[in-house]
């Protein structure tokens, strides 16, 4: 059987960024910079997106695109006298698994707000109202777990129903619409009488607050960010085309990812300090502030609605992009599985891990895993330890096993891009200083040393 592919450049360049962009910029990246003390986070996440997610993400890509396998299998291919590596792929269909237990909650309460903003429930600017509502969205267990579900639910049937072609058409028109509300939200963010602290809080570092965790959280976020040291990249660039370059597409999605996040940031800051939100607030911050902003200006009831409706969508790609890690895998595993099968026991499993995290609201707060209650618990998991590791491993495995021959071929699609010095800095880099950043961050964020 032919292996399916992305069919253009531009659909390899969108699916990529369909990943990457998510409820990691809209929401996580703000709730994380508000709680780790603003811009000298800031400035961390940035420097972790740039030397360690962009040489990962371009080693993940390549890597796959020259197994045409999934993140599993790639292993089993690369490292074919050594099947030790293969544990790395293992990581990274168990971290795929946890961020999806607790992502699908926080997609259900998007969708949620879709409902009650286009009802009319969310029009205050009144933190003490918000933060209402949002507790009352969040700790209904049995309504929780119902829209997790039909997330769960949605998400199988566009890989089912062979809709992804559709979807991927879809995001082309929704996703510039998504930056366009963005902007909408920033400018009216920034033009808020008390907006210039929200910014100072967001550019002005204070660094005397940044310790070895809060320089592991900001490295955690950039992997999460980018939708790598899991296996998703590997999977997607095992659908790449021969054509495809590598390094600058890699550089674009890291870009425009980056951009997301900033003008999240920039949307919510302004507003969380002019109506005297908690910048600290945690997970609650994107759906206590958004709604304040627009009920403060004409037609926001609409904007609002449109707002909540377009972050839904941007969820999508990246939902569909954590769902193929496990989905490929057990496909190509020689279990002999198809498709429809993979989909639904990934559902299946899903819907049961992701009842604890669901309920950390609710019924499971007080129940909780080396401190952290579930919800927390998959997202440290996750971010934190699998996917730092499944890095540092790619890292190595693509800087000293690799080879030069075979990185100046992969990247130059042999020979037909001049692009010799990209080559030359990115083998410096994946060898010597991801690596070595990555496991100290590691170690020092959990305490090592
Ligand atoms: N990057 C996605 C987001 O920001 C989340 C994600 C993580 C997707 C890992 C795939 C793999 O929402």
């Amino acid at each position: 059987m032919k292996r399916e592919g992305f069919a253009t450049r531009l659909g390899v360049l969108t699916a990529t960024l369909g990943s990457a962009v998510g409820l990691g910029n809209i929401w996580k990246f703000p709730y994380m910079t508000g709680q780790n003390g603003g811009a000298a986070f800031l400035f961390i996440y940035l420097a972790a997106t740039v030397v360690v997610g962009l040489p990962i993400m371009i080693a993940e890509i390549m890597m796959g695109r020259r197994a045409r396998a999934n993140a599993i299998t790639t292993w089993k291919k690369v490292a074919p006298d050594n099947s030790g590596w293969m544990l790395v792929g293992v990581c990274g269909v168990l971290a795929a698994f946890s961020i999806m237990a607790f992502y699908t909650d926080v997609v259900g309460w998007v969708f949620r707000y879709i409902v009650q903003a286009a009802a009319g429930g969310l029009n205050s600017s009144d933190p003490k109202a918000a933060e209402a509502v949002f507790k009352a969205t969040v700790s209904a267990p049995w309504a929780s777990l119902a829209w997790q579900w039909g997330v769960l639910a949605l998400v199988s049937t566009i890989i089912l129903g062979g809709v992804s072609k559709g979807i991927e058409k879809t995001t082309k028109i929704l996703m510039p619409m998504l930056l366009g509300m963005l902007i909408v939200v920033c400018i009216r963010s920034l033009t808020l009488p008390r907006a210039l602290d929200g910014l100072a809080f967001l550019f002005n570092p204070d660094f005397s607050k940044v310790d070895g965790e809060v320089v592991l959280m900001a490295m955690g976020l950039a992997f999460f960010k980018l939708s790598i040291g899991m296996g998703t990249m590997m999977t997607y660039g095992s659908y790449f085309r021969e054509d495809a370059n590598v390094p600058l597409t890699a550089s674009r999605v890291m870009l425009a990812d980056l951009t997301v996040s900033l003008l999240a940031g920039i949307a919510i800051f302004p507003a969380v300090f002019n109506y005297g939100f908690e910048p600290a607030a945690g997970p609650g911050l994107l759906f206590m502030t958004v709604p304040a902003v627009f009920s403060s200006m004409p037609f926001g009831q609409a904007f609002m609605t449109l707002f909540f409706v377009l972050t839904a969508v941007a969820t999508i790609g990246a939902m569909l992009s954590l769902f193929e890690v496990p989905v490929a895998f057990m496909i190509e595993s020689g279990l002999g599985w198809s498709r429809k099968k993979a989909t639904i026991a990934t559902a299946v499993g899903l819907g049961i891990c992701g009842i604890p995290a669901t309920l950390s609201f609710s019924a499971m707060s007080d129940v909780t895993l080396f401190g952290l209650n579930f919800f927390d618990f998959y997202d440290y998991l996750s971010s934190n330890l699998l996917m730092p590791i499944g890095g540092f491993f790619i890292c190595v495995f693509a800087g000293w096993f690799w080879g030069r021959e075979r990185t100046e071929a992969d990247l130059s699609n042999r020979g037909a891009l001049s692009n010799r010095a990209v080559i030359a800095l990115y083998s410096l880099i994946v060898k010597w200083i991801t690596p070595l950043l990555v496991l100290l961050v590691l170690l020092k964020g959990l305490g090592a040393f």
